[in-house]
């Protein structure tokens, strides 16, 4: 696992935005793991800003949402469908037809979950997955306790999730109590995964996947397994992490 401890949050969408846009460039039709929430929100924000300098195109590129809300009707603006089309598909100019989101709604979620599944399985797999980490530690809706071998499936969201977001609704009832997501499996599958994290309130997760032992209490710590994982954080991000100061020596010192 490489850590990349950055001044500001600004950097770590402007760092991890430029990984993106190197696997862009070398491939055109490059399959995305798209996350949503507030984390990944200055990776699209610097991304955004190369495709309207016209360094950059999405035209081709394919993704896959990491979760949705269960019962969110499409159109309400907090379902993840309707994230993802504002803050990712329409900004970076992403084909509709080319990107994924769990069906929530669907009448058999143990169906649309394992097509999910086997839909980025046709895809050719997700070349890079990006990632936000919560402050109990679940990557994706993975929360504690999730098998490392899950698949894309149902959960309930954990009560400090639903907290967490409430922020997104008009009213704490509103946030829904089950989602549909992508598994730790089928997270560990992506070829590269790139998880960004800015602010003291996720300085605990951080340092207990990146140093903790490797836990279902931990989810994000199942990265451990991954052989490219990429953890971008600010100063505020890292300051749990013990070895903090050998992450900058790694990383001033790291080969061309
Ligand atoms: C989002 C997701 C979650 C978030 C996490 C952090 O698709 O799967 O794991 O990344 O809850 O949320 P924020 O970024 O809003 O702090």
């Amino acid at each position: 696992m490489e850590v990349i401890i950055v001044p500001t949050a600004q950097d770590v969408g402007e760092l991890a935005a430029a990984r993106i846009a190197d696997l862009v460039a070398s491939n055109p039709d490059a399959v995305l793991g798209l996350a949503t929430g507030s984390s990944p929100q200055g990776v699209y924000a610097e991304l955004h800003r190369r495709v309207q300098a016209g360094s950059l195109s999405f035209a081709g590129v394919r993704g896959f949402a990491l979760d949705e809300y269960v019962g969110l009707p499409l159109e309400h603006p907090e379902s993840y469908a309707s994230v993802i089309t504002r803050d990712v598909v329409e900004p970076l100019g992403f084909d509709p037809s080319n990107v994924r989101v769990p069906d929530g709604r669907a009448d058999d979620l143990d169906r649309a979950a394992q097509e999910y599944d086997e839909a980025i399985a046709q895809a050719g797999g997700i070349d890079l997955q990006i990632l936000g980490i919560g402050a109990n530690g679940h990557i994706g809706f993975n929360e504690p306790t999730s098998s490392f071998a899950s698949r894309t499936r149902i959960k309930t969201l954990a009560p400090q999730t639903r907290l967490d977001n409430a922020r997104f609704f008009d009213n704490p009832d509103q946030v829904p109590t089950h989602c549909l997501t992508q598994g730790l499996g089928t997270i560990l599958e992506a070829r590269e995964v790139v998880l960004v994290a800015q602010g003291a309130g996720k300085a605990a997760a951080i340092a207990a996947a990146v140093e903790g032992p490797l836990t279902a209490l931990v989810p994000g710590s199942a990265l451990q397994l991954h052989r490219r994982a990429t953890v971008i954080v600010d100063e505020d991000a890292a300051s749990g992490l013990k070895l903090a100061d050998y992450y900058r020596y790694t990383y001033a010192h790291k080969p061309a």
